[in-house]
């Protein structure tokens, strides 16, 4: 029977189609490139990869301009694949997958650590260069146009830090990417950095000591602040180095440590409040504001970390699949230190939250666009469109179809932070194909498809780029 574990299998192949067939009626703004990324590869040889986050990386390319849309597909070359494939068989760590290793060979990994640059989470703009991104800070440059694989960003700065957020922010106003990076050691520390709009140098902006550094994988920022959520799944440094695991399974969930909020002022790196809040787990910040003496801190969460165990590929291809949703959060932190107060602010659960990034990021908002589970027991089978403040939902949902992350698009003639439309690959495994969907965001109605020839395997972000003048 096709279903959805369809997204859990490889795709090899790479194409190139000038005109997707397209149903229904494109917006004639709707002019750029939505390009989206995801793991697309889980086997070398006959080694496979253990967790949905360990696949080689895919770019896929949407097109759009004049009623049409041009597809087209490419892994992205990383040292990691590449080795993969020349060796046959599994060669650089993973997120949760480690090559096996002779004792040499680890201990040589230890002094010579080469992180991966599989760059399989997201995609961004850093400077002119359009970049894949993971957790390891080492973007990988790609040509938007072929998305050929051109090399990886040379920072112009002696930041050095092994782990870092593949969910960079980018500051409204300013235009400067704001980042984190975690540093392992004796000492181990937190760093926030700053990309300033034309520069490939990140500029320190705060620093942090921490003894166990804790699993992020994406960070809050309002004007002033930057808040790092340390959910209590923790690390000893020197497991990292000692204990031969794959990165995270030498994490320990302590939930007695609870969830240690730390907001850091950006202006002059000061960390102006710490507070902690009951322990809970989670992947995707929201969105974060301020409002008189208290930061409001809006995150996806779940009750632990036993999600992460969730999506390791054997168990998203059994019998029992995760629902892959969580809760919207919201975290009231008061920048005097006091209680946190945490409230669910709807019913209906999600994953890979998106806003509209324009007009929302850092500042009150009301709506939040996320994948949601329907139908229990059959994986993200929906897209949700939540109402922040009264909780309410709006739903889009095509029975035996799987969408994927939903990307809000402004119109650019639009009156309202509802104008526009959201782009989501959907999975229709009983087709073998997926398409892309084009709903307006405001009735949640949809506009427009277009059939893709091959099934995608299931991803995680992808970005919205305006057309250039020029290309
Ligand atoms: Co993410």
């Amino acid at each position: 029977m096709p279903d959805y574990r369809l997204g859990f299998e490889s795709l090899r192949h790479e194409r190139h189609v000038p005109d997707l067939p397209v149903h229904g009626d494109l917006p004639d703004w709707l002019t750029g490139t939505l390009i989206r990324n995801g793991p697309a590869q889980f086997e070398v040889g006959d080694q496979a990869y253990n967790h949905w986050f360990d696949g080689h990386a895919m770019l896929h390319a949407f097109r759009m301009g004049g009623g049409t849309v041009e597809y087209r597909n490419r892994f992205l070359q990383s040292q990691s694949r590449q080795e993969a494939l020349d060796a046959g068989e599994i060669v650089r760590s993973e997120f949760a997958t480690d090559p096996c290793m002779s004792i040499f060979g680890r201990a040589m990994s230890v002094f010579n650590p080469q992180p991966t640059d599989n760059a399989s989470i997201n995609v961004a703009r850093i400077d002119d260069a359009y970049v894949a991104l993971t957790a390891t800070p080492i973007p990988v440059v790609f040509d938007p146009a072929t998305l050929e694989t051109a090399g990886v960003v040379d920072y112009d700065d002696d930041v050095d830090a092994p782990m870092s957020t593949a969910h960079p922010l980018v500051e409204p106003g300013t235009g400067r990417t704001v980042t984190y990076l975690t540093e392992f050691g004796r000492q181990s520390k937190y760093h926030i950095a700053g990309i300033e709009s034309g520069s490939r140098s990140r500029e320190v902006l705060a620093t942090l000591d921490v003894d166990r550094p804790r699993y992020m994988h994406s960070f809050g920022m309002t004007e002033r602040y930057v808040i790092l959520a340390e959910w209590p799944l923790v690390v000893d440094p020197l497991d990292l180095l000692l204990r031969g695991k794959p990165f995270i399974e030498n994490f320990e969930w302590e939930p007695q440590l609870g969830t240690r909020f730390r907001i850091l002022r950006k202006e002059d790196g000061e960390e102006v409040a710490t507070c902690t809040a009951e322990a809970a787990f989670g992947f995707h910040h929201v969105n974060a504001f301020e409002r008189g003496e208290e930061v409001v801190c809006d995150v996806v969460t779940y009750p632990d970390a036993s999600i992460i165990d969730d999506l390791y590929l054997d168990r998203l291809r059994s019998d029992d699949p995760t629902p892959g949703t969580g809760h919207l959060r919201r975290y009231r932190l008061s920048l005097n230190g006091g209680p946190v107060s945490s409230t669910v602010q709807s019913e209906e659960q999600l994953e890979l939250p998106r806003i509209h990034e324009e007009a929302a990021r850092a500042r009150p908002y009301r709506h939040v666009y996320g994948v949601g589970e329907e139908t229990p027991g059959s994986f993200t089978d929906g897209l949700v469109k939540i109402d922040v403040e009264t909780g309410g939902a709006t739903t889009w949902r095509e029975p035996g179809t799987y969408p994927g992350e939903p990307v809000f698009v402004p119109d650019p003639e639009g009156k309202s932070a509802e104008d526009g439309v959201v782009l989501s690959v959907v999975l229709d495994p009983s087709a073998n194909q997926s398409f892309l969907l084009v709903l307006d965001a405001g009735s949640f109605n949809e506009r427009a498809r277009a059939d893709v020839p091959h099934a995608i395997p299931f991803g995680f972000h992808g970005q919205f780029f305006e057309e250039e003048s020029g290309r």
